[in-house]
């Protein structure tokens, strides 16, 4: 069932795995610029970002589950048969609104909350920390993953998660001495509301990734179809900060799309595809590997972010970062050793 394919004879975990190292760390800079880079009264809606990137998810999932239905049954073996077509889509309807489909409500309603909090917290701290102290949801991720997944961890993995938010402890003392470091003095980074947005979007996300990793591989239903469950359960609490925002038109306005897209410019979509694609990214190497697999891949992005943060935002390098980023490395690979402590039949020993 997970056997991962491969893509131009490279297994697609490993693809997967790098691709979303890089994703990370583009996210992280084209985010915060797109934030930082007009003026406060011109950034444009977080909410419609986070609506737009679930709605691109939600179409681009729909139509690879679409091809990929397994139509051994179906009346002609050309997809463009008026019938074939029908029959494929009955299918498609069946496997989307399958009986636990609710179970990704869940995650669905968590992950909508953690992107709105990812730029919150985009929005008030330097890009590089930004992303290294989002790495304390490895933390998070094995504490769920001992909770939900019953797995059992090694005490070189205990050690490194207790680095782990030493390093992050570190990376913010700095922050909170120099609260704004951006090229940009109209923002006044708020490092204390960004540092809280990033803590609460860490809970969300190791919940919500070790919850979907129990779902996916709990029941036979195919990734993209669980997807499309994802984004359908995320309509509805992306579109909930909209419309009860302070400054929301009335909808019988007439102008609520525009006002919903107002400032929505290169940068914003920018950062819409690039999370569209990680979101993809990241279900595929949960399916084809695992959450704490990902916070290995995500962690090399710390690297990426940093030496591009130096050179495009001016972001001052001090000891007490490049310190508190180096404890957070070490703790990463150290949390990534291989060791033999397995559990309920699974061994933390990595099979690629
Ligand atoms: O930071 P973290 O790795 O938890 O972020 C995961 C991201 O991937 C979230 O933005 C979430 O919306 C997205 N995602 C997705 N589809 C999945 C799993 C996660 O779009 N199946």
């Amino acid at each position: 069932q997970n056997t991962s394919p491969s893509v131009c004879g490279m297994p697609l975990k490993y693809v997967s795995l790098v691709t979303l190292a890089v994703q990370n760390a583009l996210l992280t800079l084209i985010m915060h610029y797109s934030r930082v880079s007009a003026a406060p009264s011109e950034t444009y809606s977080a909410a419609a970002a986070v609506l737009m990137t679930e709605l691109l998810k939600g179409s681009i999932s729909l139509v690879v589950a679409f091809t990929r239905l397994d139509c051994s049954g179906q009346p002609s073996p050309s997809i463009w048969n008026p019938h074939a077509l029908l029959y494929r889509f009955r299918r498609l309807g069946k496997e989307v609104f399958r009986p636990d489909c609710w179970k990704l409500s869940i995650p669905a309603i968590l992950y909508v909350i953690q992107n709105n909090l990812q730029f919150v917290a985009v929005s008030n701290l330097d890009a590089a920390t930004f992303q290294v102290s989002y790495q304390m949801k490895i933390l998070t991720t094995a504490a769920f993953s001992v909770v939900l997944l019953r797995r059992r961890l090694s005490p070189t993995k205990w050690l490194a998660l207790l680095f782990l938010a030493i390093g992050v402890g570190i990376v913010q003392i700095q922050s909170g001495h120099s609260p704004s470091s951006s090229t940009d003095a109209s923002h006044d980074l708020n490092a204390f509301k960004g540092f809280m947005a990033v803590v609460a979007a860490c809970f969300t996300s190791g919940l919500a990734g070790v919850y979907f990793e129990m779902v996916l591989k709990n029941s036979p239903a195919d990734l993209w179809v669980r997807n499309v469950q994802l984004s359908l359960f995320s309509l509805l609490p992306a579109l909930l900060p909209i419309v009860f925002s302070k400054s929301a038109p009335s909808p019988t306005s007439g102008v609520v799309s525009l006002q919903l897209f107002a400032h929505f410019g290169v940068w914003a979509w920018a950062t819409v595809c690039v999370q569209v694609l990680g979101g993809l990214l990241t279900a595929l190497v949960i399916k084809y590997a695992d959450n704490i697999l990902k916070g290995f891949a995500t962690s090399l992005s710390i690297v990426i972010s940093f030496l591009a943060s130096v050179a495009l935002f001016n972001f001052q390098m001090t000891l007490t970062f490049i310190l508190g980023s180096s404890v957070v490395l070490v703790a990463t690979w150290m949390y990534n050793q291989p060791d033999t402590c397995g559990s309920d039949g699974r061994s933390w020993n990595w099979r690629w």
